[in-house]
């Protein structure tokens, strides 16, 4: 079997713990959008570790794991990531493959991530400064673009740089009045980080169509969010790349159609990181509980999450534009202890009802959530095993979501770790 994992809301739904647990039965795991702004946690033992580049799978010793040419590789936090599961004695060699076509991140695109930002004052995405946007711009601009496989040829890499950084210097000072960046300090960088990463570089596409060829089993990993997909989320709130499930096939260059399953992660509400509009958001005490319970602060950034009630609006979109055919639902602990729990069925956008998730900023800014408010329960669930044994209205709430997001939620989760997460 070959499944996607994709998160249905706005990232951070719990999608390294899901793809962690379905890597035990795959062979190969593979990261295909994104950067560095994804922080996936995998917690194994007492051990907690937070993926940014490498596919959740990594933390399994005989799994393979792939990064295509979707993703944009930031060789400082790959690295970082190599040596950190190396350190607990995991190891990459051997088993890591990297496309010659995916993109590298530079310090020009963090530079650039920044000092747009700043300019933006309040205005401002609330990116995680990791290049992402910059980065993507220069891919789709092609002239000034480097990819992983330009590592192998330093020569040619250094003339490229020169041309690079010149031209990003003139922007940087006519547009920022910022300090330039020496393209000999980018390069001598590059050429460390060329010795670590050439010898996982290769044609990924060929390798997974061989793989499946071979009937191995694989494992694709989606980044961030469908709300924050470039074409169908909540624009220009989203990240750079198609995060949704139709990013699959174009970041890795194997159609949807050999993916057995696709299935949404979502969390039993809602969270958000960054600007943009939230209709569900509780910026109250209801919000709070949730942040502290859930312990909602960015995995990536440390930022606070900002948190809602469950969005069946949001949600059944991701569903859609996805064809996903099942749900795993995360943190259903963390509603505990509520005495109601609201679940936005529906909008009201300038006096009309919808039921069908407006990609669009001037609609959504406008958009107030209509609710079915659910009594909640008091019980700690954590250490449940099956579904059947939650208390009556943890199940009851489950089903009704199910009802209006029209995908069966096969999974629950209930706690941060491995054993605590439930087939039904
Ligand atoms: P990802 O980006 O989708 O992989 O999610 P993150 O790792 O950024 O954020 C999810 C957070 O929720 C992590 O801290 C997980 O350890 C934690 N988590 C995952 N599933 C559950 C769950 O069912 N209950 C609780 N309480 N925490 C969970
Ligand atoms: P995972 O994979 C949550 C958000 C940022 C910001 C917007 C644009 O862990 O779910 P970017 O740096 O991509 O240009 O920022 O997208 N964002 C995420 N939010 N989880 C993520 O990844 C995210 N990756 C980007 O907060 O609002
Ligand atoms: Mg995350």
């Amino acid at each position: 079997m070959n499944y996607c994992v994709v998160g249905l809301q706005w990232g951070d739904e719990g999608k390294g713990k899901v793809v962690d647990i379905l890597a035990e039965n795959s062979d190969i795991v593979v990261r295909y959008g994104g950067g560095a702004n994804a922080g996936h946690t995998v917690i194994v033992g007492d051990n907690r570790f937070a993926l940014h580049l490498l596919p959740s799978g990594s933390v399994r010793p005989q799994t393979i794991c792939v990064i295509t040419n979707g993703v944009v590789v930031d060789p400082d936090v790959l690295i970082k990531g190599i040596d950190t599961l190396g350190e607990k004695g995991i190891s990459l060699d051997g088993r890591l493959l990297i496309s010659e076509n995916a993109h590298v991140v530079l310090p020009y695109h963090k530079k650039e991530d920044q000092l747009r930002e700043e300019a933006l004052g309040k205005n401002k995405i609330g990116t995680t400064i990791r290049g992402i946007g910059p980065c993507y711009a220069d891919k789709v601009g092609r002239s000034y673009a480097v990819r992983v496989g330009d590592l192998r040829d330093l020569e040619r890499l250094k003339a490229k740089l020169q041309k690079i950084v010149e031209h990003k210097n003139k922007i940087f000072a006519a547009l920022y009045g910022a300090e330039s960046i020496d393209a000999g300090e980018i390069f001598e960088k590059c050429k460390l980080h060329a010795q670590r990463i050439v010898p996982f570089i290769t044609d990924t596409t060929e390798f997974l169509h061989k793989a499946i060829a071979e009937d191995k089993s694989i494992l694709f990993e989606g980044a961030q969010g469908s709300l924050l997909d470039l074409d169908h989320g909540t624009f220009p709130f989203v990240t750079s790349s198609n995060s949704s499930a139709l990013g699959m096939p174009a970041g890795c260059g194997v159609p949807a159609k050999l993916v057995d399953e696709f299935i949404g992660v979502v969390k039993a509400y809602t969270t958000r990181v960054g600007a943009g509009p939230f209709p569900v958001e509780q910026d109250n005490e209801t919000g709070q509980y949730i942040r502290e319970k859930g312990n909602e602060y960015g995995t990536t950034t440390g930022r606070p999450r900002r948190c809602g009630w469950f969005d069946a609006v949001a949600v059944s979109y991701g569903v859609k534009i996805g064809a996903i055919d099942s749900v795993a639902m995360m943190h259903l602990d963390t509603l505990s202890g509520l005495k109601e729990l609201s679940i936005c069925r529906a909008y009201e956008i300038n006096g009309k009802e919808t039921s069908f998730f407006p990609a669009n900023d001037d609609r959504l800014s406008q958009a107030k959530g209509l609710y079915e408010t659910v009594p909640g329960w008091d019980e700690d669930i954590t250490e449940v095993k099956d579904f059947k044994d939650l208390p009556v209205n943890a199940q009851d709430y489950v089903r009704r979501i199910e009802e209006y997001i029209a995908a069966p939620i096969t999974t629950v989760g209930v706690g941060p770790k491995r054993s605590q997460t439930m087939n039904r």
